[in-house]
């Protein structure tokens, strides 16, 4: 349920919340919120492949380690605001087997609650009223509305299949490259599952050391990567940590959204400036929470294969159902999504509705990832095999194909 505008208990002051806050877009998953609220009011039940929270257990030794710890010191005292050293050996630690790249723990590394908010703190940090970051559209809706929130614009670049969902640097106007302080990627990317190589990362880091611009590259799906590939960090490329941020999440790669738990590693300054909006406006996160997160980190190879055998059957569920309904599939070799072609003749907001209606499916339509999301919908992955194949089956028994689909 989103929260409504409480029309029962109207400000009696003169007061409006901050124009940057009501110029905001629609949330959509707020949106989609409601339109699923609405079908409970009528009775109606439904398989809800809208939002990417994952159903898979968080690891045993995880939870035990969480379990321990919030045991052992009752959460009376607030947490450090800075990491746990336990927390920062585990992340350099990991960041050196997994990608060869070195952190300096005192000073590189950034606990989170949840990598959401670190990506926002970093507009607070950068961006003030009239400052420009430039973000891909399609994008996960942080990575502008945090702008958005400081009174700054984004300039979207768009990305398209055709361009492997890649933004095409030559076409960012040189006056915006000038003002712009702040660069988003995020690859594996949600919603598309495209991946960018280590090729691309080098022009992304020369293009923005040209125009002195800091670049924030987000990683939530770097583990959850299927056929062989493995996903680089944008801070294996020679001289990036002299520029870069790079957002790590243990939601998906671990299944502990709930637990809000991540971090931000690279350059020692723009990790004290996230850092410092931290302190400002919270706290640290809590100690429990951060010992699950190392364990998690330190045996990171035996928990992540499992969850990528799980997903890689999850996702072959979907690929065959919806080949089978007539649609064109294009599979990239990474995260829990699998991005579609809405019909002709809908929009994406008309075929979630129509799809909810009709099949009684949730699926997220891809305008709440801009406007380059408009005419596609995302699947999540996060039913067992047997749910997905009774969402394709419901699909198909409500007679909808890609090609003809009754209204
Ligand atoms: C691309 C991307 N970045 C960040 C997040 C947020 O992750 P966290 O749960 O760590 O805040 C998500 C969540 O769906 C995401 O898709």
């Amino acid at each position: 349920m989103s929260v409504q505008k409480a029309a029962d208990t109207p400000l009696a002051i003169d007061v409006e919340p901050s124009s940057y806050l009501t110029r905001m877009p629609l949330y959509v998953f707020a949106w989609l919120d409601e339109l699923k609220a609405a079908a409970r009011a009528k009775g109606q039940t439904y398989i809800d492949l809208g939002i990417g929270s994952p159903n898979l257990p968080i690891p045993e030794p995880v939870q035990s380690a969480i379990r321990e710890q919030f045991n052992g010191n009752q959460q009376s005292a607030y947490p450090p605001f800075v990491s746990t050293q336990n927390f920062r050996q585990a992340v350099v630690d990991w960041m050196q087997r997994r990608f060869g790249v070195g952190l300096n723990p005192e000073t590189e590394v950034l606990t989170l609650s949840g990598s959401k908010e670190g990506l926002a703190q970093l507009a607070i940090a950068y961006v003030t009223a009239g400052g420009l970051s430039i973000v891909p559209d399609i994008y996960y809706p942080v990575h502008s509305r945090a702008t958005w929130m400081m009174g700054g614009e984004v300039f979207h670049v768009p990305i398209t299949e055709e361009n492997g969902f890649l933004p095409v640097l030559e076409d960012i106007p040189e006056e915006v490259a000038k003002r712009a302080r702040l660069f988003y990627v995020n690859y594996p990317n949600n919603p598309t599952g495209a991946v960018a190589d280590l090729g691309y990362y080098r022009e992304l880091v020369a293009f923005c050391r040209q125009h002195h611009i800091i670049l924030a590259s987000d990683m939530a799906y770097c583990e959850m990567t299927f056929d062989g590939y493995k996903a680089p960090s944008v801070l294996e490329v020679e001289g990036a940590k002299s520029l870069a941020i790079e957002y790590y999440s243990f939601s998906k790669s671990f299944s502990m959204a709930g637990c809000r738990l991540g971090f931000a590693v690279g350059n020692a300054e723009i990790i004290h400036a996230v850092y410092s909006c931290r302190t400002n406006m919270g706290y640290g996160t809590p100690r429990s929470i951060q010992e699950g997160g190392a364990v998690a980190l330190n045996n990171a190879e035996t928990f992540v294969e499992p969850m990528v055998r799980a997903y890689e059957g999850r996702r072959k569920v979907i690929s065959e159902g919806f080949s089978s309904l007539g649609w064109t599939v294009p599979l990239y070799p990474a995260t829990m999504y699998v991005w579609l072609k809405v019909p002709d003749g809908f929009t994406s907001e008309s075929w979630t509705c129509y799809l909810l209606d009709k099949a009684g499916v949730v699926v997220t339509p891809g305008h709440a990832f801009g406007q380059g999301g408009n005419g596609f919908f995302r699947i999540s992955l996060v039913a067992d095999e047997a749910v997905l194949q009774q969402a394709v089956d419901r699909i198909r028994q409500a007679g909808i194909t890609f090609t003809s689909t009754p209204q």
